[in-house]
């Protein structure tokens, strides 16, 4: 059978595929920051480099921003295209990581060894399990049992300004059978997922101004109306008290679950008191009659990220600020139009400023969420490949984060896409120390091999 060798192989070169994986988290290759143009550059040429070494005709593509990296390989099976991005997160606030970002190093937990660095898990370490899987398969058989285009971002933490142009340029050249896209995580440490879900988002960032200067509170206070006190009550005004968002119009486009899919859910008995207690919460914060898993899979949110304004330096300013601003994002579900959830908020907002206040918007690129169908029979093979590698089966799960790809590769190239990752909830992704189990790392290897495997079997 071609698989076992492959995946003895595998297991035999961990040591050296981790050594690979550290050198590509060295890069520190932060897309927002354009400080880091240069290191953006350096991680999509080691990359062309790696896969070139595993026989891959890669090169690295220039965009207006960070560059993608394109590959192909030959293979007797279906034709896979493998997504993933290269670009990371900011590393701030430094002083929280218990060692350097773009240091990484192995180390021994309560429950099992990680490596540790930014990217690990998002998403370095989860596309670097694609290439190894196919490292080795290439090692024991000479070829690839399918077809592979490989496509690697260097923007997506980023908003991904340059890829719809780039998929609708190279639209020939990225069309496959199927998209892989190794972005997401397991559901539990020992069930792994193949994500069917995901949220879409849109992000707004605002600035109310009322006084034309700074006032003194004194002289002021009270007959001024505050900026912060306008913004506080326009942000208080979200959310009703069952959690629901209030403004109009919001879950006009909000679908119920599926029966078939709800059914499914319940079997997975999602331990939400663990999932909160790990963060040092206790209660579940949305809609008061939807499950826990149903708010963060397939119910729209509305969350503040970020407040300021007036003095927040040392001691003491009696001050009434001019202005006031705040940042927020919306995940969003079904066929909520992110324009139309926009343009509800902004009238909300308009219809709750003072006379004399003004507002100032600067908006981010929304996204809608997206809806995998798993008709394809790809998706029953890879799950049984998937439980044949875990202790337990894997699962059809939702997924609460964004990954806008997963719907342009339907809606720009008409092909599906299948959502498989073998990250942690644990693994602080976006936050200091994030981390990727090396169990992730290897059985993650390990299954994509078995997925290939059954992808190139008819
Ligand atoms: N890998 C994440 C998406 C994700 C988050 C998957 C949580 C599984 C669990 C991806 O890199 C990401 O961070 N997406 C952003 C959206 C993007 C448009 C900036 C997100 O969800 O905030
Ligand atoms: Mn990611
Ligand atoms: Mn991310």
């Amino acid at each position: 059978m071609p698989l076992e060798s492959v995946l003895t192989r595998i297991d035999n070169e961990m040591p050296k595929a981790i050594e690979r994986l550290m050198e590509l988290l060295r890069i520190p290759s932060i897309s927002t920051d354009p400080a880091f143009k240069d290191d953006c550059q350096a991680a999509a040429d080691w990359l062309v480099e790696d896969l070139k070494s595993i026989g891959v005709a890669a090169e690295k593509r220039q965009t207006p921003g960070h560059p993608m990296v394109v590959g192909h390989v030959k293979g007797p099976g279906p034709h896979l295209l493998f997504y993933g991005h290269y670009d990371v997160q900011p590393v701030d606030p430094l002083e929280l990581w218990d060692a350097p970002p773009f240091e990484p190093a192995l180390e021994s937990t309560p429950t099992g060894q990680v490596i540790r660095g930014r990217g690990s898990a998002d998403d370095k370490g989860q596309l670097m399990t694609f290439v190894e899987a196919c490292r080795a398969w290439k090692a024991e058989h000479g070829e690839l049992p399918c077809e592979i285009t490989f496509f690697f971002e260097g923007e997506e933490e980023s908003g991904s300004p340059s890829l719809v142009p780039f998929m609708k340029q190279y639209a020939s050249e990225l069309t496959s059978d199927i998209a892989l896209i190794c972005d997401t995580g397991l559901f539990e440490s020992t069930v792994p997922a193949i994500t069917t879900q995901l949220r879409g988002l849109l992000g707004e960032d605002f600035t109310v101004t009322g006084p034309n200067r700074d006032l003194h509170s004194g002289m002021y206070g009270g007959i001024a109306m505050n900026p912060i006190r306008v913004l506080t009550k326009i942000l208080a005004g979200l959310h009703d008290d069952t959690g629901a968002v209030t403004l109009p119009g919001f879950y006009d486009a909000v679908p119920e679950v599926a029966d078939e899919i709800r059914a499914q859910w319940q079997g997975l008995n999602f331990d939400h008191k663990s999932f909160l207690g790990n963060v040092g919460l206790h209660d579940p914060a949305g809609e008061h009659d939807r499950t826990p898993l149903e708010q963060i899979w397939s119910r729209p949110t509305c969350d503040v990220n970020g407040i300021w304004g007036g003095y927040t330096g040392d001691g003491f300013k009696t001050v009434l600020p001019s202005q006031a601003s705040a940042k927020l994002s919306f995940r969003l579900v079904g066929q909520q139009d992110p324009d139309l959830i926009r343009e509800s908020f902004r009238s909300y907002v308009e219809s709750n400023l003072p006379a004399g206040f003004s507002i100032e918007y600067r908006t981010e690129k929304g996204a809608p969420a997206s809806q995998m169908s798993i008709e394809d029979p790809a998706f029953e093979k890879a799950r049984k490949a998937l439980s044949d590698e875990w202790p337990r089966p894997a699962a059809y799960t939702g997924c609460g984060g964004s990954i806008p790809i997963a719907g342009y590769f339907r809606d720009l190239l008409g092909v599906n896409a299948m959502l498989i990752g073998f990250g942690k909830d644990d693994d602080q992704i976006h936050s200091p120390n994030e981390k990727y189990d090396l169990i992730s790392f290897q059985k993650g290897t390990r299954s994509w091999a078995r997925i290939l495997d059954a992808l190139s079997r008819t």
